[in-house]
């Protein structure tokens, strides 16, 4: 990303990673590498981040068997996948947003699979962050004063979103992302993301896996359940951390 200051993403993606205690997006988990510098560090490896939260505490809008399934099989596995691919350079050391916002900074022999698995492994990673229950409650604060601002209100903003996940064709993702024209939805398709575009600060995963077991094709049933259980208060943190 070009626009955006690089060190307001890093500060966003720490947020991000943070849900847990041992998240590391972008430092060294070899315990034999002493560089964990995240912008030098060698040797990355990734590891998943704590969920936080019982795999049943989205109930009912989100299944346990979707949460479990979804955080310890599909998010182990791109972990798995970009953690191969990496090892295959060991003496590559990009940052994760760096990689992902500008693919050509990888070496080309594992380029599709950090794009898949890397993408993969981030977007699950603010995903699984920012899901809680919300009890009704809507984004308020500077982050609800910009969504009125940048869509005219809360409900046109969860209609352009809700209507922008629906649409998507196939697998993907729609993402509220900051702009340096303020706040922008869009989606990716795959697992791309939308870090050339943006700070990404809440997305929905429409991929089947993520609702298929308690919605099957009902894709727009789970993105109305998904208002439910958007963590506005981590929400409006990571949004914060872009100005
Ligand atoms: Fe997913």
């Amino acid at each position: 990303m070009k626009i955006l200051k690089r060190n307001k993403v890093f500060k966003v993606l720490t947020i991000i990673l943070s849900l847990g205690l041992m998240f590391t997006i972008m430092g060294c988990t070899n315990a034999e590498d002493t560089n964990n510098d995240p912008i030098t560090g060698t040797g990355m490896s990734f590891e998943l981040p704590e969920l936080g939260y019982a795999y049943d505490s989205l109930e009912p809008f989100i299944d346990a068997e979707t949460m479990e399934i979804h955080y310890s099989k599909h998010f182990e596995g791109y972990k798995n996948n970009l953690n191969i691919a990496l090892a295959k350079h060991p003496e590559f050391n990009k940052p994760l947003e760096a990689m992902l916002a500008d693919l050509s900074l990888v070496p080309k022999d594992i380029r599709t699979a950090v794009q898949n698995h890397g993408g993969g492994y981030f977007n699950h990673a603010l995903y699984f962050s920012i899901l809680k229950i919300n009890d009704g409650q809507t984004p308020n604060g500077e982050l609800g004063a910009a969504i009125s601002i940048y869509f005219g209100s809360f409900e046109e903003f969860k209609e352009a979103f809700s209507t922008a996940a629906a649409s998507h064709f196939g697998s993907g993702w729609v993402w509220l992302i900051v702009t340096d024209n303020g706040l922008k939805i869009v989606s990716t398709a795959n697992q791309d993301t939308p870090l050339d575009q943006g700070i990404p600060i809440l997305n929905i995963d429409i991929w089947e896996h993520a609702y298929y077991l308690n919605y099957q094709n009902r894709r727009a049933e789970y993105i109305t359940s998904f208002f439910s259980v958007i963590n506005w208060d981590k929400v409006e943190e990571l949004y914060l951390a872009t100005k």
